[in-house]
Order: structure tokens, then sequence, then C-alpha cells
């Protein structure tokens, strides 16, 4: 199907945007391939005994063809009993995400590749072939109790609301559960030392969290169960996300501000971190390990001498070093972002 559309048919400005859109079609981005090339597909399959094999196809390719294209080309000729999931074809739904060398992609919106690897995606149990089990993601959503309950009474509708009062909650209702964040983060891995919830359940839980209508307490609580802190930031879900959800800026950010705000115990790490860097003009790791696990630290004293000894922190250099003289300037930015 030709998607370009006759920009004179719609008003201006809006041309621009289809402009932007065309530079992004599967047609864009398939030059590479002509009918009938090859397209080498390897899938990692699941095997018999819990484990997992590579198994490579070789595919015509057809004109504008998606990695969904691919896999029902594969699943209809050469492995019927290949399992993989798709429910829309159309970018709306986010059953369909896989990781396609190396990258987590909406193959119903991924244009194929000459040499494509397509495995499922991370951080979830694997029920089969390409299909991963959703539960562990919708129990931490539940776990949110991802509902407003509102202190005062039902202002009837519609609620008088401000653009500022829902643009980050707006944002996040355009999240399609497609997982392709869940599987891109590399904390969320780490799960039973953080305890992190995820940047999937997060956005889920922004869109009553960062509603102004829903009660402070209800909020405090869910935030209590998100690990949130343990967020590093380093906006590998926001380059995956099919939806553009800024997730760390829109999504991330303004939960901690929310956490911060609600329960500054939670935030305990973070607050110190800043303190010291407004003291110091630099972080100190012996400050900010004596004063966040204070007493703990001494029931985990190898751990500490282990990190003496790899030079990680230096009680010498905290106590007698001398201060940065950025100090002035790092307490001007951070109290300016602060306004
Ligand atoms: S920014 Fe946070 S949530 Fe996003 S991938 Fe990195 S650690 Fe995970
Ligand atoms: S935030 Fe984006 S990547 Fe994450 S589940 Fe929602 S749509 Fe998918
Ligand atoms: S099949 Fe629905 S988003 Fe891909």
């Amino acid at each position: 199907m030709n998607l370009i559309v006759p920009q004179q048919t719609f008003p201006r400005g809006t041309a621009r945007t289809i402009g932007k859109e065309r530079g992004d079609t599967l047609a864009a981005r398939n030059r590479a391939l002509q009918d009938g090339d090859v397209v080498s597909v390897t899938i990692r399959r699941s095997d018999d005994n819990g484990g997992a094999t590579l198994q490579a196809f070789e595919i015509p390719y057809t004109r504008a063809m998606r990695v969904l294209d691919a896999l029902n080309y594969i699943s209809q000729h050469l492995a019927p009993d290949l399992a993989y999931r798709w429910l829309c074809g159309s970018k709306m739904c986010g059953t369909c995400a896989v990781r396609m060398n190396g990258r987590e992609v909406l193959a119903c919106w991924e244009a194929v590749e000459p040499s494509m690897t397509i495995e499922p995606l991370r951080n979830l149990p694997v029920v089969r072939d390409l299909v991963v089990d959703r539960a562990p993601y919708e129990q931490r959503v539940a776990n949110f109790q991802p509902w407003i309950e509102r202190d005062g009474d039902y202002a009837g509708f519609p609620e008088p609301l401000t653009h500022t009062e829902v643009k980050h909650a707006s944002k996040a209702l355009d999240c399609i559960s497609c997982m392709s964040c869940f599987s891109a983060c590399p904390v969320v891995g780490l799960s039973d030392v953080t305890n992190f919830a995820g940047p999937a359940p997060l956005v889920q839980l922004a869109q009553t969290a960062l509603d102004a209508r829903n009660s402070p307490d209800k909020v405090a609580s869910a935030l209590s169960v998100s690990g949130i802190f343990n967020c590093v930031s380093c906006y590998k879900c926001e380059e995956v996300c099919p939806a553009k959800i800024p997730i760390v800026t829109s999504v991330i950010e303004p939960l901690k501000t929310r956490a911060v705000i609600l329960s500054p115990q939670l935030a305990h790490h973070a607050l110190t971190f800043r303190s010291i860097i407004l003291a110091r003009g630099r972080i100190d790791p012996t400050e900010l390990v004596f004063r966040v696990r204070g007493l703990k630290l001494l029931l985990g004293l190898g751990r500490a001498l282990r990190m003496l000894v790899r030079r990680k922190i230096n009680p010498v250099k905290t106590l007698f070093g001398r201060w940065s003289g950025a100090s002035s300037v790092a307490a001007r930015l951070l109290r300016k972002k602060d306004r």
C-alpha cells in the first residue's frame, strides 16, 4: 500500500509532518533491498530441554517488508510451529515487540534488514520462541494500584484541569505497553538487588501519579514500592520507545520529584548526593557511603574494607582533602534548577 499522501490535500503545517514521516517509511528504510533479494533471518528458538538454539532461514524480500511479514512468511512456508505474537499489525496493541539485531523493535513497524537476528524481549520469562510472559510487568503495575483516589469530592464532568496539571500524565497515556523499554533497561535485570519496577510499569504509574487529581497519600504509597531512585537515567528506555514517550524527562524525573516532596526518606541517597555537591563542588564517594549507609556500614565491614583497598573510598582525602572551588557554581546551578 502506498502511504504517500499528496501535500496539497492537507492544510498548511501538516505537510511538514508528512514530509518527516516520509523519511521514515518502510520503503525509505528498505532502499538497500530489491524485490526477490534474499533476506537472512536467524531466530532464537526454544528447544525441548528448556534451552534455546538459533535457527537460520532465507526468505525472498518483497516490497516494504516488515519484520512481522518475515515472521509470517517463515511461519507459513518454513516453520509452522514458530511462536510469535501480534494482533493489530499497526503499532497500536504493543504485542509484537521483539529484539532485532540487538535492539527492541515492533515487528509490525520495523523494516527488515538484509541480515537479521530476532530474539525475544529480555527481562521477561520466555514462554516459547519469541513469546514472552508479561505477568511480571502486569504484577508490578497491579502493585501500584494505578487508579485515582480523590481527597475531595468529584467536581463533575468535565473536571477543571489545566494543561500544566496533566502535561506529564498525558504523555504517559501514549504508552502501548509493548515492553520494549522494560527489555532495554539495564537495571530491571538486577531486580532482586534493586527492587526497581522498571520503565514500563513506571509509565503506567505516571498516568495517575502525575495527575493533579490523585491523592498525595495514594501517590506516596505507590512510589514506595517503585524503587524509582534506582533508575540511573541512562536513557536506554527512551531510545527504543516506539511511542516516542520521553520516559526519563516526562515520567521518571517528575515521579522522582514527587517522591522527594511526598516521601523524602525514599530519596535519601539522591538528596545526600546533592548536598555533598552543594557543599564540596564535587561528589565525595567516602562521605556518600558513610552518610547513606551510616551504622549499617559496620555490618558490612568486609565490603567497606574492599572498597578501601580498591581506592573506591578514601577517608583521609575526605577529612583533609581540599574542597573544589566549584561548590559556589554547583550551588548556583542547583538552586537555579530548583526555581
Ligand atoms: S533511564 Fe532508568 S528506566 Fe530508563 S533504561 Fe535507564 S535505568 Fe532503566
Ligand atoms: S513506554 Fe514506550 S517502550 Fe515502554 S511500554 Fe510504553 S510504548 Fe513501549
Ligand atoms: S501488532 Fe500491534 S503493535 Fe505490532
